[in-house]
């Protein structure tokens, strides 16, 4: 085990765990945007910074980055951590203007409106890659990536338009931090609204009570992926015995 301390509280660690890891297994709150415990740590977001003492020498660190170690002194908060937070969140305000969760965010470090000048129409996608890493690393589809450098950098589906790999799971919009990509049904249609492509998917109909209950792209998936015959999910999760 390593021996370390978070603002003040003397804690252990296994080796290998990361700063911010370590402050959660803690209960101890750094804020972040692009982690996801589900996932490997990215590092794109920044918002995780922390201040660490080694040696009598102090400097910031991407804390969902940087593992524990023998003796660290890591402070969540400080002025020039708090900074650099601001300073963050200062040009993700001025990237999605219209994002609640990044207004939200903002707002806590006393970021109110941005100093730079706002993106014109810009949707709430901050770039953080966790639908992109989702649906490659998790679901396994690569339906979505980003593509693109600087400023002309986005998340796509190839050519822009319906994704055929694309199984409609929705995993991408349930991990995306800031509603950037939203997935609704209706009736039996799926619809998954990413920032640059609007794709629709066809739901299943339970064959005993009738009722549309995921997407057939996903259930046929799911049958390739364990063996099964097609169609073997013919009845939804509440009418199978
Ligand atoms: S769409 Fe959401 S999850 Fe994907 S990169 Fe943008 S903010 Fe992150
Ligand atoms: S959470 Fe660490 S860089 Fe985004």
């Amino acid at each position: 085990m390593v021996n370390l301390t978070i603002d003040g509280r003397k804690l252990q660690a296994k080796a290998g765990r990361t700063v911010l890891e370590t402050a959660r297994d803690n209960k101890i709150h750094i804020p972040t945007l692009c982690f996801h415990e589900g996932l490997p740590a990215y590092g794109a977001c920044r918002l995780c910074i922390v201040s660490i003492e080694r040696h009598g020498r102090e400097r910031l660190v991407v804390s969902c980055l940087y593992p524990v170690e023998e003796g660290l002194v890591v402070r969540t908060s400080t002025p020039r951590v708090d900074s650099v937070r601001r300073t963050v969140l200062d040009l993700l305000l001025a990237r999605c203007p219209d994002s609640d969760v990044i207004r939200g965010l903002a707002a806590k470090y006393g970021v109110e409106e941005s100093s730079f000048k706002p993106e014109q129409g810009n949707n709430k996608c901050i770039l953080c890659a966790l639908c992109t890493r989702v649906c490659q690393d998790t679901v396994g589809t690569s339906a979505i990536s980003l593509v693109n450098r600087g400023v002309e950098r986005k998340v796509a589906t190839p050519f822009e338009t319906f994704s055929e790999s694309c199984i409609a799971c929705g995993s991408c919009a349930f991990i995306c931090p800031t509603g950037a990509i939203t997935v609704k049904d209706e009736g039996d249609t799926r619809v998954i609204t990413m920032p640059h492509v609007t794709m629709e998917f066809k739901l299943k109909q339970c064959s005993a009570c009738g009722r549309h209950w995921a997407p057939e792209r996903q259930l046929a998936f799911m049958c390739r992926q364990a063996g099964l015959p097609e169609g073997s999910y013919d009845k939804c999760p509440d009418c199978r015995e």
